[in-house]
Order: structure tokens, then sequence, then C-alpha cells
């Protein structure tokens, strides 16, 4: 198996370019089933979600060729309307598939999306969510099985501002009959994105970006091409690489306002944070000083740059209090970081991190694909060697990170 094997690297220097948006770029893939016309993605990521996401679409009987980032995706031929049970097990971002099919065929079969190791991420919102909009959707034997006629609009009130079930409601209500709102809707920049991807289409969507989003239903939808934003989340995982040791970076196609409450952590702890044209600079000339975060729904502190914030804080001065009240399950990063010597105490949904000096290189795990990242992050600024293992999952969500990396100076290899 590939691992990923980091030296103490020397501050890092230099420009780095963030890839666009995975978060985007997954709903957007589902979305464009809703057409039969093409659909043209531009610098879509090479990420092993995305490919998923396509292997699930061509299962459908969709045309979708990706080539050199541009991905090219044709619906006209769907005549399936059951998800590839193996593929679907292991992405969740593939339940985003259920509304786009369902207002566009009537019909959908998806295996019960599985959780994950960060939690069990039920699927009761957006079942719910389809449910109101007329659709009848039944369990059974792990199959989740949806049928409609046509759809209608209606008010929906989500229990929680949940991304996924908001951009599977959003969708599905494109082609409904009459006005959907969605209250207490997720509001984070990726579903912002995916409106403007569907009003691109000719869809009707206002209000996303906060959490109330109305949608007027169209007949039918055409066509278009579309370039996502950037990946805020990997934008951030790279302004905490430059503070992690000390470094001088830039990063480019990042969007600094999706990342406010990072920018704002990084500063108060005394980096500096230098907005630029469509980049950010992040310097840090002295030692960091402990802060404390609680990962929220949007616009609060990301819970996708948790685990990355408590490699951060394992090397500050003090003590930074975690707490993630997103997913249940989201410190697993935690035993490997004290691995390597970390201070790190879990207690339910908070960590408690007391940085200390150094860390020490070590053997460890990528639990999960934020937590791989963590770990990223602590080899860089850790002494001897650190060899992270099943880094599989972090290919799910960053695009080549070593040699981003190996760019701005860090002794990083994959072997
Ligand atoms: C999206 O997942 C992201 N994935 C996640 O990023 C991100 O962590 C999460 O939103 C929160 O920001 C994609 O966009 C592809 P949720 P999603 O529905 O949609 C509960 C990464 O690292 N919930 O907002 O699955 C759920 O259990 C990934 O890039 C229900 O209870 O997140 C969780 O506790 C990880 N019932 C909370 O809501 C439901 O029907 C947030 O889940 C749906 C969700």
């Amino acid at each position: 198996m590939a691992k990923i094997v980091i030296k103490k690297s020397p501050p890092l220097q230099g420009e780095v370019t963030v890839s666009t948006s995975k978060n985007a770029v997954l709903p957007i893939i589902a979305a464009s089933i809703l057409t039969d016309e093409d659909i043209i993605i531009y610098q879509t990521p090479k990420l092993t979600d995305v490919m998923y996401m396509l292997r699930i679409l061509r299962g459908f009987g969709a045309y979708a060729k990706y080539e050199k980032g541009t991905l090219l995706i044709n619906s006209r031929d769907i005549h399936r309307c059951e998800g590839l049970l193996n593929s679907v097990k292991r992405l969740r971002s593939s339940f985003l598939f259920m509304g786009p099919l369902l207002t566009k065929t009537g019909c959908v079969r998806m295996p019960m999306p599985g959780g994950c190791r960060i939690g069990i991420r039920p699927i009761d919102l957006h079942v719910r969510g389809l449910q109101r909009l007329g659709a009848d959707i039944i369990t059974k034997d792990g199959w989740v099985i949806g049928t409609a006629k046509r759809l209608k609009g209606t008010d929906i009130y989500l229990d929680y501002p949940s991304v996924g079930a908001t951009e599977n409601i959003m969708m599905a209500a494109v082609l409904a009959e009459g006005t959907t709102t969605i209250k207490n809707a997720a509001s984070e920049p990726e579903i912002a994105d995916l409106a403007n991807f569907l009003n691109r289409m000719g869809a009707r969507v206002g209000g996303a970006g906060t959490n109330n989003i109305r949608i007027r239903g169209v007949k039918r939808v055409k066509g278009t091409a579309y370039t996502p934003i950037p990946d805020r989340i990997e934008a951030g995982t790279m302004m905490m690489a430059g503070a992690i040791n000390g470094g001088d970076i830039v990063i480019k196609n990042a969007d600094l306002g999706h990342l406010t409450p990072l920018s704002s952590k990084l500063m108060e702890a005394g980096a500096e944070i230098h907005p630029l044209p469509d980049a950010v600079r992040v310097t840090c000339k002295r030692p960091l000083k402990a802060q404390s975060v609680t990962a929220s729904p949007y616009p609060g502190f990301p819970t996708d740059l948790q685990a990355q914030f408590a490699a951060l804080a394992a090397t500050m001065r003090g003590t930074s209090i975690i707490m993630e009240t997103v997913f249940e399950n989201r410190f697993m990063y935690a035993a490997e970081l004290i691995k390597m010597g970390a201070d790190i105490r879990v207690e339910g949904r908070t960590a408690v991190v007391r940085g200390i000096d150094r860390l020490n290189g070590a053997t460890v795990k990528a639990t999960d694909l934020r937590a791989g990242a963590a770990l990223i992050l602590a080899g860089l600024a850790a002494d001897n060697e650190t060899v992270i293992e099943d880094i599989y999952h972090i290919d799910r969500g960053y695009e080549k990170i070593e040699e981003k990396l190996r760019i701005l100076g860090a002794d990083i290899v994959r072997i």
C-alpha cells in the first residue's frame, strides 16, 4: 500500500495553487442529470471521490468523459435508476443523485449510503424533504427506493442545516411544479455554487448561501459550462501548513471570504494573513499562541478543518480547546497525533490540546480524509521521519497534495 513519508522540513516558502472544490463538484455532477444537454465542468479535480461519482453516473447510463481536468457529461441516455451497489456503498455523496434522479425520471433505487468513520450520518433529512415534495420513499433491505410523478413545490423546514439534504432537496425542487422554500437550510459556499450552476442551466434558485432558499420550479433546464469555486478546505489546510513551521507562503485560487473563521484564529494566534487578489499570503514569524475553536455549520469554524487545526494546536504555546458540534466521532486523529508526542485529551465532543515544543516523527495511519491532512501538517513540523499509511483516505479529497507541498519546500514523498 502507498505511503507518504515526511521529514522535518524547512519553513515553507513560495506559491501554491489550490484546486476547485471537491464539495462543490460532487453535487454539481449529480445536478448534471437534470438536463439531456451537454454539461461541461472545467478544472475538475482528479480525486477518487470524483471518479466514483462518474462511475455511478455511467452506471445509470449517462455519458461522462474526464480529460485533463475537463469533464463532459450527457445524461440523455439515462435508462436505469439504480445506483451501483459497491460504488454507492463507498461514496456517501452518491446519495446526492437521489433528488435529481427522482425529479427527472420519477424513480430511484440507491443502496443506503454507508456511514463512515466520522459518524453514522443518517439520511432522514434527505428522505423527509423528498417526501414533502410528494415522493414515495421506502427503505427496504438496505435499499432506499423512491418513486414520484411530478414533484410538487412546498415549504420544507430542516431540523438541522444539513449540507447534503439542502442540496438534494434543492436539486429535486428545480423541476418540481410550483415553488419550494427550504428553511434552516445549510449556507455553505458550496451550496451557493451549486445554485449558481443550476441557475446557469435555467433553474430559478434564490437565497442560496443563506438559511432560507427559494426554488421556483421550471419545466426543463439546459446544458451549460461551469467552473466551480476554489476548495476552501484545501486552501485552509495549506494556510495551516504555512503556519505550522513558521513559513511564508502564497496560496493562489483561494477565496479568503470563505475562510474568515480560520484566518481570524490564525491572526489571533500571531500569524500574519495578507489578502491578495484571488490569493492569500500567510507568514508566521513567531511561535503561535493557543486558540480555542468550535466546529459548527457555516459560517462557523468548518468541521473539515478541525483535525488540521488540532495538529497546529499541538505545537502552539498554551492549551487549546477544540469542540466538534457537527459529527459525533471526528477526533480519531488524536490517537495518531499522540504517537507523535502530542498532548491531547478527548472527552466526548471536546479535545483539550496542550501545546508542546516539538512533535516527533512516527508511523501513523490516516483514519479519514481530514485526519490524514492533519497528520501531514504534523509531519511537516515534527523531528525525524513521519510515515503515513492508508493514504487512500487523503486522495479522496486532495489532488497531488505531496507535489504541492514539495513546491513549497517540504521534504515529502509518496512511496
Ligand atoms: C458535507 O457532508 C460535506 N461533504 C462534508 O465534508 C462536511 O463535513 C459536511 O457537509 C458538513 O459541513 C460533501 O459536501 C460531499 P451534513 P454531509 O448532511 O452533507 C447529520 C469532507 O471532509 N445529518 O451537513 O454528509 C449528520 O449525521 C466531508 O470533505 C442527519 O442527522 O454533511 C451530521 O452529524 C466530510 N440527517 C450532520 O447532520 C441527515 O439526513 C452534518 O451532516 C443528514 C445529516
